[in-house]
């Protein structure tokens, strides 16, 4: 799983240094870069590669809307980093983006990196019909905006220091991570156009992005800043509203638990090449980083 995970991220990393390199100069290329490119573990392009796997999807095109997908993600990180957010000063084992380029650089660093995404998807060297890139657009912009990760990200504030119910706690989670894992996994079906597997692609998505905003809570609790590369312990100081404030740490863990034999039983119907889903969704309840 581990060499698989660092080969998308390769791939994804090259794609995004040439895409870059072809950009006109600017200086703000240099703080968008700095949060883009080194560090993230590229497990939402992996879950596209996989997903795209059992659907015969020409790999090169997924690693495009990989690309595309973790602009997307920098941009949120380097804005959930920001003193008026989390306040955190560092983002995958380096000083965050705002700490080292300023708040007002961080800020438009990440709205570049947001509409740069859209500029992979529209360019004329993602080959897809039209239709197809217009869907992949729509839901991608759908994922990323009040209805997805930015209202989630807004809920998640508001949330902060009061006590909410299982239903609120789930249902921003699944907004500010859940839906762009949703988006990773729709996206080849999309491609596909085998749409009778819509809707069951974007729950089992919203479900492993879930798991993953799950992990990411325990990995805050149990680990260490070095392992993470990001402050730990944090959640809890600042009240946020998470799994492990309503329910305590082990019976998050059985939720977790439950939750991963959820997808499974999702995924099981699907046939036999579902193998490298199925050892993603393994790692993200596992990781430690
Ligand atoms: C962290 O995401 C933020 C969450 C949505 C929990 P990742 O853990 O995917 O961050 P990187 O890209 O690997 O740094
Ligand atoms: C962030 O969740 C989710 C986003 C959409 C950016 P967290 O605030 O828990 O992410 P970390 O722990 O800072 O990476
Ligand atoms: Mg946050
Ligand atoms: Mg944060
Ligand atoms: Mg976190």
């Amino acid at each position: 799983m581990k060499k698989k995970l660092n080969k998308v991220a390769k791939d994804t990393n090259l794609f995004l240094k040439k895409f870059i390199l072809n950009q006109k100069r600017t200086e703000l290329l240099i703080p968008m870069k700095y949060g883009l490119l080194p560090g993230g573990k590229k497990i939402r392009s992996k879950l596209l590669i996989d997903v795209g796997k059992i659907f015969n999807i020409n790999y090169y095109k997924l690693i495009q809307i990989g690309a595309a997908v973790e602009c997307i993600h920098a941009y949120s990180l380097i804005h959930d980093d920001l003193p008026c957010m989390d306040n955190d000063k560092l983002r995958r084992g380096k000083l965050s983006t705002h700490a080292k380029f300023g708040e007002s650089t961080a800020i438009l660093a990440g709205n570049s990196l947001l509409t740069i995404a859209f500029e992979i998807l529209s360019q004329p060297s993602f080959k897809a019909d039209f239709k197809t890139k217009n869907r992949l657009i729509n839901l991608l912009s759908k994922c990323s905006g009040h209805s997805g990760i930015a209202g989630g990200q807004y809920s998640d504030l508001q949330f902060e220091g009061k006590k909410q119910t299982l239903k609120k706690i789930i249902d921003m989670q699944t907004k500010k991570t859940g839906k762009l894992f949703s988006f990773c996994c729709v996206a080849p079906i999309i491609i596909s156009k085998k749409n009778k597997y819509l809707n069951l692609f974007d729950s089992i998505g919203s479900k492993i992005g879930l798991l993953f905003q799950i992990a990411d809570d325990l990995i805050d609790h149990t680990s260490s800043s070095k392992t993470a590369g990001k402050k730990t312990k944090k959640d809890l100081k600042r009240g946020k509203a998470t799994l492990i404030s309503l329910l305590g740490y082990k019976n998050t863990v059985k939720y977790g638990n439950k939750l991963k034999l959820e997808i499974f039983s999702k995924i099981n119907k699907l046939g036999d090449k579902n193998k490298d889903l199925k050892d993603t969704i393994n790692y993200i309840l596992k990781r430690s980083k």
